[in-house]
């Protein structure tokens, strides 16, 4: 038995290869710092789904297709209309997830449903962002690749070179992370033959918990908090001295550097211009240092992720959901996997209950005090 299945190889797969001791992380043989540098959404999608890097005109033509499906059905925007203003909106993705599973045609092939699925999360998303805050709905921007239109959709302004890089770093960042515990829920759905939306809907669902995907708005909350450098590592020492959580460090797989969470670092160094800026990735820092000095404990992808973001312009409560957006290609990688060499997925448990219980008739029973 092992609690949270720590070190069980649930099966194989050649999309994602984590070195967790030497800090190395890979998708299809590629280096993630590779990636990162050369590469952008649509290419690393590509990669994900079809095992190789796309020529010029293959890349030229999933891109056309990406954007051909970005528009949402009126039955998904209607959905998401009827929502409170106030929704959660990683709830608002599960649902329109879901939705779009009823209004796409289910006779497509698998990949052009990935194509469906993550062209439209984005859109989703800021659909939603838009909704709660009653802005007219931007449609989408054909002449605009993924990152560039997202953020287009999020901000109403279409964003420079440099933002439209950092966008495609993050979601390149964010893409694939072998068996987490979203792309595992993914993989388990699949694995009973259900459909790739509920597939993902489930995946989103696992994403939203503060100890995967939400961690990221707990750090920004947390440096909001701790407000000057100087308070940092007194605000860290506190926390461990009580046992909590500090949001955005330790990993169950790396038990050193998170690559991603380095490569987050040197973004946020070579973006950190305003005053208010270099004093949150000073706190950032402090609190780095002391948790590794302490603990031996280092921060991963969402410590720094929340202040690309923020100098994105993209508020708080949209960093979840922009994980998902950017997880989307490699969730779907993995439910191809999944259907492709299909066993369905049923661990057992270690049972610790009681054993040969007596029934006793509902009018006889004494009641309990739990
Ligand atoms: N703050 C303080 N202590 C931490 C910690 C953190 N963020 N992460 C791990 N630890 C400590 C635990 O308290 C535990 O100590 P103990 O052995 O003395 O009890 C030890 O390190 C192992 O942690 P555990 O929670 O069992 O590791 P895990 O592999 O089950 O969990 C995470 C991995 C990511 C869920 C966990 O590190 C965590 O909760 N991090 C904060 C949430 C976060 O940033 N999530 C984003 C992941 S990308």
């Amino acid at each position: 038995m092992s609690k949270g299945l720590e070190d069980v190889v649930a099966g194989p797969t050649s999309i994602t290869f984590i070195d967790g001791a030497r800090g190395r992380l890979s998708y299809r043989g590629y280096d993630i710092a590779e990636l990162v540098a050369h590469s952008n959404y649509e290419e690393v999608a590509y990669l994900l789904w079809h095992e190789r890097l796309p020529t010029r005109e293959e890349l030229k033509a999933f891109t056309k297709d990406l954007v051909s499906k970005r528009r949402l059905p009126a039955g998904v925007r209607l959905s998401l209309d009827s929502l409170s203003h106030d929704c959660d909106t990683m709830d608002a993705l599960e649902m329109a997830i879901a939705a779009l599973g009823i209004y796409d045609d289910p006779n497509m092939p698998h990949v052009e449903k990935a194509a469906s699925i993550a062209s439209k999360i984005g859109s989703i998303v800021a659909y939603v962002h838009q909704h709660k805050h009653l802005l007219s709905h931007l449609e989408p921007r054909d002449d605009l690749g993924f990152a560039a239109n997202f953020l287009y959709m999020i901000t109403g302004q279409v964003p420079d070179a440099a933002a439209e890089g950092l966008m495609n770093a993050i979601l390149v960042l964010h893409a694939d992370h072998e068996l987490n515990a979203s792309t595992f829920t993914a993989r388990v759905v699949a694995s009973t033959l259900s459909d790739m939306y509920s597939s993902v809907t489930a995946a989103v669902a696992a994403l939203k918990g503060p100890l995967h995907g939400g961690a990221n708005e707990w750090v920004v909350e947390m440096v909001e908090e701790i407000r000057s450098p100087e308070r940092a590592e007194a605000y860290l020492l506190e926390k461990l001295a009580r046992k909590e959580k500090v949001m955005g460090f330790g990993h169950r797989i790396y038990k050193g550097h998170d690559p991603r969470a380095k490569i987050m670092r040197s973004y946020a160094g070579q973006i950190a211009s305003t005053d208010e800026e270099r004093k949150n990735l000073a706190i950032l820092d402090t609190l780095a240092e002391a948790m590794i000095r302490e603990r031996g404990i280092y921060p991963n992808l969402d410590f720094y992720s929340g202040f690309v973001l923020h100098h994105l312009q993209i508020p708080t409560y949209l960093f979840t959901p922009i994980f998902a957006v950017g997880r989307t290609p490699g969730w779907l990688a993995h439910v191809m996997e999944q259907y492709a060499d299909n066993r369905i997925i049923r661990p057992m448990a270690e049972y610790v209950g009681p054993r040969d219980s007596v029934y006793v008739p509902i009018g006889d029973r004494k009641g309990g005090t739990g």
